[in-house]
């Protein structure tokens, strides 16, 4: 068993070098499932949900090779032209709920689907319902038996969808699946995450006609086939703005190489009015921060409002922010695990209803800690690097899924931070 040690107080200073997004590769590697002809992944993080993705394609029968050699890290080749499978198994789905994504791409490509039910996961119910009604609209019918959903069509025709929520996976697998149907198929309410425009950029890169991603209305003209393609894949803004709050939570100035301001306007606005300093250019951000910030409220919405996967990283500089603050959570019904975890290092929360509500104490004391979800595992290392003293935090394999060389990272900037090995454990 692997936990991360952090020896809080130090002040960062340097360069970070931002990742590929792991919500853009996702659907990107599941678009591969679209082609008969190889696609071409460059800039995608070295991931556990990356890992378990390319797992997932190869038991579909996709062939997957990575770049090897120097200058190639990052880069995946995918050939999807003998499909042979066309099931999800429940191992990958438990271990990944956004295995669903290959859903729609193989609904498209064979006319037939067998996912294992994500069911509930550590930060609520997350159904698929959305997903499964829009393709029924789509002329598909699909059953539920023995914790698997099997959805079958003898061809995908174009529709009219109106999502009831603006699912970010949802819209990425019923616009993977309109792409090969047959006429127009127009998604209302759509998600306008950046993730999904680069998703969509690159299926039109691939010949597929797409219009109004970004917006809450996509138009997608289906087409017979599509065609290989090239794609690089879009910065990580939720580890951007991670970086940024680290900055904040530890005091210095960090430079995030590579990062794309624009697609985090509503947290840069949120954290420049708690009084960090960031300054944006083309291709990177500088965050600078000194002395104590200030209590700001927020509220998680849909894109472009504050990303519910960065609430519990704010939550940690309001924990020291001089005030009283309250942050909604209006996306997941149960995403304050990490409270109780923040209490542990002196925090002072109360949770009521989908509120938390933060009075700022003086100073955080390093303790025991355990991850209980990716974004929550953030939180905390977040947390260690504000506390004085040492924190120790379990079950970091949460945070091994979606953020590339963490430790490496703060380390290179001045952080006391370093993995161990419990006995029976595996190193890295
Ligand atoms: C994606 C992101 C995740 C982020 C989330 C919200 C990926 C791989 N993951 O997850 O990091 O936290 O968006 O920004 O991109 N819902 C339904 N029925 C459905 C689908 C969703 O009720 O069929 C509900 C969910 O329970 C949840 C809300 O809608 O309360 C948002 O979920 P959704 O946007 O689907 O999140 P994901 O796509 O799973």
């Amino acid at each position: 068993m692997e936990s991360l040690v952090i020896n809080g107080g130090n002040r960062l200073k340097g360069q970070i070098r931002i990742s590929g997004a792991k919500n853009a590769a996702l659907p990107i590697l599941a678009a591969s499932l679209l082609s008969p002809e190889p696609i071409t992944v460059h800039n995608l993080p070295a991931l556990e949900d990356v890992k378990i993705f390319v797992s997932l394609l190869r038991e579909l029968g996709v062939s997957v090779e990575s770049g090897t050699e120097e200058g190639q890290k990052g880069v995946v080749c995918l050939d999807a032209a003998n499909l042979s499978s066309f099931e999800a198994p429940h191992d990958l789905v438990r271990k990944m709920r956004a295995s669903v994504l290959v859903l729609g791409p193989l609904m498209a490509r064979l006319g037939r689907a067998r996912v294992s039910l994500p069911g509930g996961c550590a930060i609520g119910a997350r159904p698929i319902d959305i997903h499964l009604k829009g393709l029924e609209l789509m002329g598909a019918k699909y059953s539920i038996a023995g914790g698997f959903v099997e959805v079958k069509t003898r061809g995908l025709k174009g529709a009219r969808i109106y999502l009831d929520f603006p699912s970010v996976t949802g819209t990425e697998n019923l616009m993977m699946a309109a792409v090969l149907a047959r006429g127009t198929s127009v998604i209302e309410n759509a998600a306008k995450e950046p993730e999904i425009t680069d998703l969509a950029r690159m299926l039109n890169s691939m010949g597929a006609r797409i219009t109004g991603a970004g917006s809450s209305t996509l138009n997608i003209e289906g087409v017979s086939g599509l065609s290989g393609t090239e794609w690089s894949i879009i910065p990580d803004r939720i580890e951007t703005g991670t970086y940024i709050m680290a900055a904040g939570a530890a005091g210095g100035e960090l430079e995030l190489i590579g990062a794309e301001a624009g697609h985090l306007e509503s947290a840069i606005t949120k954290l420049r009015a708690a009084g960090l300093k960031i300054e944006c250019s083309q291709n990177a951000i500088r965050v600078r921060s000194r002395g104590r910030l200030k209590s700001v409220d927020i509220k998680t919405q849909p894109y472009p409002g504050f990303p519910t996967d960065l609430q519990a990283q704010f939550m940690v500089l309001m924990a020291r922010a001089g005030g009283l603050s309250v942050i909604t959570e209006n996306i997941f019904e149960n995403r304050f695990m990490h409270v109780a975890e923040l209490q542990r290092l002196g925090a002072d929360i109360k949770i009521e209803g989908r509120s938390a509500i933060i009075k700022g104490v003086k100073k955080l004391t390093g303790a025991p800690v355990a991850a209980t979800d990716l974004r929550a595992s953030a939180s905390l290392v977040l947390a260690g690097l504000a506390a004085q003293g040492r924190t120790e935090i379990t079950e970091i394999y949460h945070l091994d899924r979606g953020y590339e060389d963490m430790e490496k990272k703060l380390r290179g900037v001045g952080a006391d931070i370093s993995r161990i090995t419990h006995e029976g454990g595996s190193g890295k």
